[in-house]
């Protein structure tokens, strides 16, 4: 199989959550001590995607490059790509068909957290299937929110509808997807919604209704966190200090993944521990 291309749909200022344009995109505002978007980034280096598209705007993309580069001091290569205005996430797919070049994907949201023991096997068997697609549903409280899964009485997937007014069931899609070759394609089909966007649900009906979309339940033993409102970034931040303070263990550091992956050596992981050398961060990275 074609080696699997990874895309981080990063956004850009003016989102719903402030907007009032700050200067800052959402995504480089910290959880915690790092940058929002390391946390989505580090989940494709654990699916072991080391060619990776940042999407963002013209106007951002300055902003984001300054802050993750070219990729190398993680092992990784980041190629940038601009999205004049957001028209939906769908349309990643037609701006990135030429960085794919017909391979496999993972694409996965600047605004999206995930943590949970066997999250990389999890990503392993969704790496696995080389034809159709793979997405994650998620319990939530609030599925209004999100592009939600409608099953029938044997569990089959019967639809996947966004932000439904009455929502067919309790499991949002996470914004995590793995889609084979044929996304660009079936990309160009999508038609704008009423809201004007070319939405991701659209795509993923065409795999539905083609067979070919495996909806894998990601379990109560993880955590999909949301940075959509003001309370929820917090949360977000306080849960990852919770959880780095307890086990003394960092989560969505791409040094410790890229090392662990063996794409960069212990030298290359030393010299990023001495950038960091007054914070807690870079005694991490020496320690490791
Ligand atoms: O978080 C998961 C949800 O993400 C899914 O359940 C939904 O099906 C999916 O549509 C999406 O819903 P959101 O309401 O969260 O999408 P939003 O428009 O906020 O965009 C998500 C991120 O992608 C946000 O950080 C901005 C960025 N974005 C969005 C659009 C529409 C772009 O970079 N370009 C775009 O064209």
């Amino acid at each position: 199989m074609t080696q699997r291309k990874g895309i981080i749909l990063a956004g850009g200022t003016g989102s719903r959550l402030f907007p009032i344009t700050m200067g800052v995109s959402k995504q480089l505002l910290p959880i915690y001590d790092k940058p929002m978007i390391y946390y989505p980034l580090t989940v494709l280096m654990l699916a072991g995607i080391r060619d990776i598209a940042v999407i963002t705007t013209p106007q951002d993309r300055d902003q984001f490059q300054r802050t993750l580069g070219n990729g190398a001091q993680w092992g990784v290569s980041l190629t940038y790509i601009e999205q004049p205005s957001p028209d939906g996430l769908a349309q990643a797919y037609l701006l990135a068909e030429g960085f794919l070049s017909g391979a496999p994907s993972a694409m996965v949201l600047g605004d999206n957290i995930f943590f949970g023991h066997g999250l990389p096997e999890m990503l392993a068997a969704a790496d696995q299937r080389a034809k159709g697609g793979t997405v994650f549903g998620y319990h939530v409280a609030d599925p209004e929110r999100y592009g939600v899964v409608g099953f029938d009485q044997d569990g089959n997937v019967t639809e996947i509808v966004e932000k439904p007014s009455t929502p067919p069931s309790n499991f949002a899609i996470t914004g995590l997807y793995f889609l084979d070759g044929t996304a660009p394609e079936r990309a160009r089909a999508v038609t704008p919604s009423e809201r004007g966007e070319l939405e991701i649900v659209t795509l993923l009906e065409s795999y539905r209704t083609d067979g070919a979309l495996q909806v894998e339940q990601m379990g109560r033993g993880y955590a999909w966190l949301d940075t959509g409102t003001h309370a929820s970034l917090l949360d977000a931040g306080n849960f990852v200090r919770t959880l780095t303070d307890r086990q003394g263990l960092q989560s969505g550091s791409p040094e410790e993944v890229g090392y662990r992956q063996g794409w960069i050596t212990r030298e290359e992981l030393m010299a990023r521990a001495k950038m960091f050398e007054k914070t807690e961060y870079g005694r991490y990275l020496q320690a490791l």
